[in-house]
């Protein structure tokens, strides 16, 4: 087992660059989905004092969690959901997390809106409407969708149309960027391992199973303002095998192999990825890593992707199980070369001034994420999430949620 680390917490502060956009320093806010929006699609109370919190991080970049494209994409009907009547309410909030960063003595933060179609995780009102790649025996086991749930080519052509809607508004909002969203299986990740798929969007070819990916990059490169950027957090591994998963060896196991997801991001020339892994609804651990063996996987994952484009800026993922360690995990990750940023998830829940003490190497024990999972349990409980350990308020909902009444 082998991981970066280094006790010069210093290059964390480090200024960096991508295209026009100046970076403050080298610490990432990952995107946090909270299921604290609106039925319309705007950010309730919570989501905002999430935010609230996150610009007190000291971060320079705040990846701005999953937003849904439209309504039936939407994971939950809390889910954040961009749409034209709600153009003014994200303006004012990214206007408010700069004013409350600066107001923090921060810097003022690079943030990207992740756009996102939800596809077999759909949950827009209240039930699962599942809108699929192809049928997945592991993940359907007993409960196999009917083919009414595979997402037809037109259907698929609409989703790639709007995100050239989606990219506009965004940028009128005030975000720096786009995050065209292919990690965790939802449906764009999901068709990048949609082997079984008939058709143009499916099968062998790695030029068909990316067709969607590709052409949502192009229409929201296409949509975009000069200057905006448009970036992507993609799944280099799926965690599950062939013919269902992406970055797998074809030998029936969970073996990783790198040379799609890297023929693809060199094809798809991002000038910033954002590295993840894994699906949160079926192997958590690959995506939320419960143990070093998760946080190796993503790290030695990362190198190679790293080797292999040395002039994409990278941000690599999942450090927070390092807990004490993870300042110097992410210090390790830049001065050895892994990535050019590190972002964090969970630790930005727990501990809202994480980024501002670990460059000022003051981290503190008492306030970090201990990975308890209770976030995701909120999550998966259809509660609102965020820490159950560090933040009251997210421990009354957790006790209230375990005691049926929420
Ligand atoms: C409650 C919760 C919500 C999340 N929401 C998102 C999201 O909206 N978009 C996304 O790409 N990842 C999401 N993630 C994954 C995180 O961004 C991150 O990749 C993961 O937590 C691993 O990083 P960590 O070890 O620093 O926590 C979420 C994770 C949790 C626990």
């Amino acid at each position: 087992m082998s991981l970066p680390s280094s006790k010069n917490v210093k290059v964390l502060n480090q200024p960096f660059k991508v295209e026009n956009h100046h970076f403050a320093n080298r610490l990432v806010v990952q995107p946090m989905e909270g299921a604290d929006g609106k039925r319309t699609g705007e950010a309730d109370e919570l989501a905002i004092r999430r935010y609230d919190r996150m610009a007190q991080s000291g971060a320079g970049l705040i990846w701005f969690e999953a937003v849904a494209v439209q309504a039936d994409g939407r994971a939950n009907p809390f889910q954040l959901w961009m749409h034209e009547d709600n153009t003014d309410h994200f303006k004012w909030l990214v206007e408010r997390i700069r004013e409350t960063a600066v107001k923090n003595g921060n810097p003022n933060p690079v943030i990207i809106m992740q756009a996102t179609h939800s596809g077999r995780y759909s949950r827009p009102v209240d039930k699962p409407e599942p809108m699929i790649a192809a049928n997945v025996p592991i993940y359907e086991k007993e409960n196999v969708l009917p083919p009414e749930r595979i997402v037809s080519d037109d259907t698929l052509k609409k989703i790639e149309a709007r995100y050239g809607d989606i990219t506009k508004m965004a940028a009128d909002c005030g975000f720096d960027g786009i995050d065209v969203k292919a990690c965790h299986r939802y449906i764009n990740g999901e068709l990048l391992g949609a082997f079984p798929r008939p058709g143009p969007y499916g099968g062998e070819s790695l030029e068909n199973r990316s067709r969607f990916y590709r052409n949502l990059t192009q229409n929201a490169r296409g949509a975009a303002k000069p200057g905006f950027l448009v970036t992507t957090r993609v799944n280099i591994y799926d965690g599950i095998p062939y013919p269902h998963g992406f970055g797998v060896e074809k030998d029936g196991s969970i073996e990783s192999n790198l040379t799609e997801p890297i023929a693809l991001l060199k094809d798809l020339n991002f000038s910033m990825v954002n590295i993840s892994m894994g699906n949160p609804y079926f192997n958590p651990h690959v995506n939320r890593p419960m143990a070093l063996e998760g946080v190796e996987r993503m790290y030695s994952l990362t190198k190679k992707v790293r080797e292999a484009l040395p002039g994409t800026a990278l941000v690599a993922s999942a450090p927070t199980f390092m807990r004490r360690e993870s300042p110097y995990l992410a210090a390790g990750a830049i001065e050895e070369n892994y990535s050019d940023f590190v972002g964090f998830g969970r630790m930005a829940f727990a501990y809202p001034t994480f980024a501002k003490d670990m460059i000022n190497d003051q981290f503190d024990g008492k306030q970090m994420c201990v990975t308890c999972a209770k976030c995701s349990e909120l999550m998966r409980g259809h509660s609102n999430a965020g820490c159950v350990v560090r933040d009251k308020l997210y421990t009354d909902l957790y006790l209230k949620m375990k005691a049926g009444h929420h």
